[in-house]
């Protein structure tokens, strides 16, 4: 194992930060990225023309492997709400340790963390969900709600968005709108896809003077045309994450959650990018948009970094399961289920969600003030903190800037800001940082991808 060289210059406008812990015997970059292609499958993706080894985390803030430090705005990948390391958590868990806590107990045997869990979270949920389930990830946590839409309506279909994505499992890659993440075996029965909407490159042509909702209204259409006339459900997500955070007006989900309604079917409300006091001052998008969803799915910041996922639905629903059998070995763990119980505690009593509208509204202002000197930049959008930059060649063909997006992401990085990206084309710089940023860091992000901006400009 070779430890990494001391860097030589300061870290662009981040100075390098208690190199000794960050640089504590770590293999080096090239070591890695060659036994990952040696070892990983070639469908792991790597961040960076010259990847990251990040080692060390603490509030906002994250180090790599040769010490320099950087404003994390995209926390993992939308993961880190309370925080890296919140001294609560970290607290809890030491303790845990300490005390010889049961490791793991699955649900087969009583235990109070996930009861605990169930609890908090279904006082924070909208009127009416009343059952709490717990999953590994989000991908589970949608395999979990889809079948038991399909098992409490008898029916089979299940209608999904093009552009949304719900995961990495068969039947959540069945409703996946991004032909790069579909398989070539990959199984698609029963999985119908409705038009996007999709305000910046609306697939009806409108603006929004002119908007009559056509997308919500071809969820009818879609489902009298391409259907036997009844669905199981349908799965949205009230912001599509890694479609590039297309965000949908509030109006859209009255329309679409009464027609799913009329025909039969379950809806499902995906909220595992914007759940855990992301994007309202609800830590649900659901309960402050008013949606009327028969089921929401969550992962991702709900535990903070833990690997846990977990699906809320009515009594209704999870009565219509009874007599069958659902196991999940680590699903319910006691280690996972107290750090997601804290992680909402956190967001609650330190009034991380309202902080996340007042910090993302500042954001949006921000960056729609770089508009007019960055032709590059087609659209800003986004909930509270969950924040895209849709970048274009030019606003006129909207065409998609896709090497300049990964170009721009690396400037960013250089300058010690992480963010992420997304987007069909790979076109959307996704920002998504720690609730508990403060205004500072916004302002330091703006300046920093302005200053990024106009470096892309002087390359081209
Ligand atoms: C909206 C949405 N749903 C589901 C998933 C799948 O979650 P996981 O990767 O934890 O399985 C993701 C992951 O990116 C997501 O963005």
């Amino acid at each position: 194992m070779t430890t990494a060289a001391k860097p030589t210059s300061e870290h662009l406008g981040s100075p390098v930060a208690d190199y000794a812990t960050a640089t504590a015997s770590h293999p080096s970059n090239a070591e890695l990225i060659n036994k990952r292609q040696q070892h990983f499958l070639p469908t792991a993706l790597l961040y960076h023309a010259e990847p990251l080894q990040l080692v060390k985390a603490q509030g906002e803030y994250v180090w790599d492997s040769e010490g320099r430090r950087y404003l994390d705005a995209i926390g993992g990948i939308v993961c880190i709400s309370a925080g890296h390391n919140h001294p609560r958590i970290k607290q809890a868990l030491r303790q845990m340790l300490d005390d010889d806590a049961i490791q793991h107990t699955s649900t087969l045997y009583l235990s109070r963390y996930p009861v605990e869990l169930a609890e908090t979270l279904v006082a924070e949920a909208p009127d009416g969900l009343d059952r709490a389930a717990f999953t590994n990830s989000g991908s589970e946590a949608n395999e979990l709600a889809l079948m038991a839409a399909r098992h409490a309506t008898g029916e089979t279909i299940v209608l999904n968005l093009r552009h949304g994505y719900h995961g990495g499992t068969a039947s959540t890659l069945a409703q996946c709108g991004h032909h790069n993440w579909r398989f070539r075996a990959q199984p698609n029965a029963n999985a119908v896809s409705a038009l996007e909407p999709y305000c910046y490159r609306c697939p009806f042509q409108q603006k929004p003077e002119s908007c009559a909702l056509e997308c919500a209204q071809n969820v009818e259409t879609t489902i009298q045309t391409a259907t036997h006339g009844k669905i199981a459900a349908m799965i949205v997500e009230p912001v599509m994450g890694v479609g590039g955070f297309i965000t949908p007006p509030p109006a859209y989900f009255t329309e679409i959650t009464r027609i799913v309604h009329q025909y039969g079917g379950k809806y499902i409300s995906d909220e595992v990018q914007t759940g855990a006091g992301r994007c309202s001052n609800d830590l649900l998008l659901s309960k402050a948009l008013d949606i009327d969803a028969d089921m929401i799915t969550m992962a991702k910041g709900f535990g903070n970094g833990a690997a846990i996922g977990g699906v809320l639905m009515s009594s209704e629903i999870a009565d219509a399961l009874a007599g069958k059998l659902y196991f999940n070995t680590f699903g319910g763990d006691p280690y996972q289920t107290v750090q997601a119980k804290l992680t909402i505690d956190i967001i609650k009593q330190e009034k991380l969600a309202d902080n996340a509208m007042a910090m993302g509204s500042r954001l949006l202002n921000g960056l729609r003030d770089l508009m007019p000197r960055h032709e590059l930049i087609g659209d800003v959008r986004g909930r509270g903190l969950l924040m895209g930059i849709e970048l274009v060649k030019d606003r006129k063909s909207k065409a998609y800037a896709t090497t300049e997006t990964a170009r721009l992401m690396d400037i960013c990085k250089d300058k010690g800001l992480l963010v992420g990206k997304g987007g069909l084309f790979g076109n959307v710089i996704r920002i998504a940082p720690p609730l508990s940023i403060n205004a500072d860091q916004v302002d330091q992000m703006i300046e920093t991808i302005a200053g990024a901006l106009h470096e892309l400009a002087r390359e081209a």
